[in-house]
């Protein structure tokens, strides 16, 4: 996820440029630049670190000019650096490119340039882009963009200025999103409305495979085949603190609402398009090495901990691989057993958190190969790895973790599925189910949002109380783990999960009239026996508020209330399962009236032991 602005007018380019881009830092901050058509070539001035940085740069800097545009980088393709911020040029300079999104078939296009003799100077997928622009240019902008999107697959939002028709932007959308504010002699583009706000309030959105071009006095849509398209303009009524959470009250609602997005960008390009193979080519482990590992050691905490538990089922279960899960804080003080057939595998959200960090340091001293799970490119423990396989969910910034526990179980199972075919335990028919219920997911998340009203009116009883327990088995168990510590971090409800089974050892004592049970029942084949452990609490007196597959009369006649996820392969359920959770503490933290996306004694990224 990247931030994306445009200018066009009477005015100078840069200052609304920053203006844009500081309000559009929220998707994304390792890198930013501008490019201003000023004289004989676009002058462009970018680099790493967060916008202070560029403009403490660009205070040197003589930018004059009424036509530019502005990017601020969440890295995917490319650690962090001043090469591989945005814009990118082609060889000559002449065609500046700022892109939000992925190109998936970037490297063969990339070979193709460089044996055509084209020259690149970053890793980025979106540098393809204005060498292709170079290549099909014959006098006439819009006609090459259209050429050029008409080679690329995967997602993307991008904005073209050029030299040659300097009185110009021209920008096109697939799957990443991209506005256009309309103004007075000055037209404006972005990724989202809180960049615009401060210039105009009227807006085009611009539609999946469309094209726009705009001008001083204009803008135009039309499709890439070149039909005009009439859009209705919309006049937006919400002020710069909505529009920056999309209209969402709070960050974290609208995290947990991205997840189907965040979701598609994470399977990006790593199925293959047969439906049936893999495709992790950042994983440099070979066939053969996988085959030798003795054991995996998942290590990481809280959220991300919870999303590698269930990593470790998935694993074990289609690769038939010991898996070891472990909290990064304890690791280090078990004197783990690991040598060089050990996978060590961190997950983090930030990237940064210091215990995952020692537990790497320490499995790498002893020898094990080092993978790490993050959503941030060129973070500390992707910089530590031997290799790093990225979520891409974009900026999370809710302290609450959401989009990233989801789209870590995604990558997780892709990580199992693989293993599981190099190690041939996977039949390739079972694979492909798998993978087929992968690309089903965003859809199947829309779904389960759209109990978002009733999970809110649940919420709001729930929030009454002071005790809530969750229970489940086996991966339903990694997931009341989960749904356990979204609850009590930001409503501050204690909560507790266990396995459905663990309850009568010990904690069936705190059960009495009225407390809440939720009871996560998506697995076919454990369901009676949870319901078992469900009437044992009822029998206590306990409200239970069950999560059932959809269709799951049974499990619903023995609940008080039930929300339903939709029927996925039993590996997948966790991902499902998860969104009515998040909800459930969402609501719950809102009708307590507590600030949700900053809980009290917390920190999105824990730096200290
Ligand atoms: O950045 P990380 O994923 O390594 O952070 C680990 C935990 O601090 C984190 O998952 C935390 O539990 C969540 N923010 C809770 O929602």
């Amino acid at each position: 996820m990247c931030g994306i602005v445009g200018y066009i007018g009477e005015q100078q380019a840069l200052p609304i440029l920053l203006e844009g881009l500081k309000r559009l830092e929220y998707r994304g901050y390792d890198s930013a630049g501008v490019a201003v058509l000023s004289g004989a070539v676009p002058k462009v001035v970018k680099t790493r670190g967060r916008l202070q940085h560029l403009e403490e740069k660009l205070a040197g800097e003589d930018c004059p000019g009424t036509v530019g545009i502005g990017h601020t980088r969440w890295a995917t393709h490319g650690h962090p650096s001043d090469a591989n911020a945005h814009p990118h040029t082609d060889c000559t300079g002449r065609f500046v490119v700022i892109h939000n999104g992925i190109i998936e078939n970037f490297l063969s296009l990339k070979e193709q340039l460089i044996a055509s003799g084209h020259t690149f100077r970053s890793e980025t997928d979106t540098e393809v882009i204005p060498h292709l622009l170079e290549t099909y240019y014959q006098g006439d902008l819009v006609e090459a963009v259209r050429k050029v999107a008409g080679q690329l697959q995967g997602a993307y939002a991008l904005a073209v200025i050029c030299q040659d028709e300097p009185d110009k932007i021209v920008a096109v959308r697939k799957a990443s999103p991209l506005i256009i504010g309309l103004g007075e002699g000055e037209n404006f583009l972005a990724s989202d409305i809180p960049a615009l706000l401060k210039y105009t309030r009227r807006v085009l959105v611009v539609e999946d495979g469309e094209l726009a071009v705009l001008t001083r006095q204009g803008v135009t849509l039309q499709t890439l085949d070149g039909r005009p398209v009439a859009r209705q303009v919309l006049e937006v009524t919400w002020d710069a603190g909505q529009a920056e959470k999309g209209g969402y009250a709070h960050f974290m609602l609208k995290e947990i609402h991205e997840q189907p997005r965040a979701i598609a960008d994470t399977l990006r390009g790593r199925i293959h398009p047969d439906g049936r193979q893999v495709v992790l080519p950042e994983l440099g482990l070979t066939p053969e090495e996988a085959r030798r590992l003795s054991k995996i050691a998942i290590v990481a905490c809280g959220t991300a901990a919870y999303a590698g538990l269930v990593g470790k089922y998935l694993i074990e279960n289609l690769a038939g691989i010991p898996v070891e899960w472990d909290i990064a804080s304890e690791y280090r003080y078990r004197d783990p057993f690991v040598d060089d057939r050990t996978l060590f595998v961190a997950v983090s959200q930030s990237g940064e958190t210091i215990d995952t960090l020692a537990a790497l340091r320490e499995a790498r001293s002893r020898g094990a190969r080092v993978l790490t799970i993050t959503n941030v490119v060129g973070s500390t423990l992707a910089r530590e790895s031997d290799w790093a396989l990225y979520t891409w969910a974009g900026p999370e910034i809710a302290v609450a973790s959401t989009k990233a526990y989801t789209t870590q179980i995604v990558v997780l199972a892709l990580l199992a599925v693989w293993l599981g075919q190099v190690t041939g335990r996977l039949q390739p028919e079972a694979a492909a189910e798998i993978l087929a219920a992968l690309r089903a997911l965003p859809e199947q998340v829309e779904t389960v949002l759209h109990q978002e009203p009733a999970v809110a009116e649940a919420a709001t009883r729930l929030a009454r109380h002071d005790d809530v327990f969750f229970i489940g088995r086996h991966l339903d168990y990694a997931v009341a783990l989960e749904g356990q510590l979204k609850l009590k971090e930001i409503s501050y409800i204690h909560a507790e999960a266990y396995p459905a089974g663990e309850l009568k050892h010990g904690t069936l004592a705190l059960i009495t009239d009225g407390v809440p049970v939720v009871a996560v029942n998506t697995q076919e084949a454990l369901k009676e026996k949870t319901i078992s452990n469900i009437q044992e609490v009822r029998a206590r007196g306990a409200h239970v508020i069950g999560l059932a597959l959809a269709g799951d009369e049974e499990t619903a006649r023995h609940c008080h209330e039930v929300f339903y996820v939709p029927r996925t392969v039993r590996w997948l359920a966790p991902v499902l399962a998860v969104v009515p959770l998040q909800l459930l503490a969402y609501y719950a933290a809102v009708a307590r009236g507590h600030d949700v996306d900053k809980p009290r004694n917390l920190a999105k990224s824990v730096t200290v032991e």
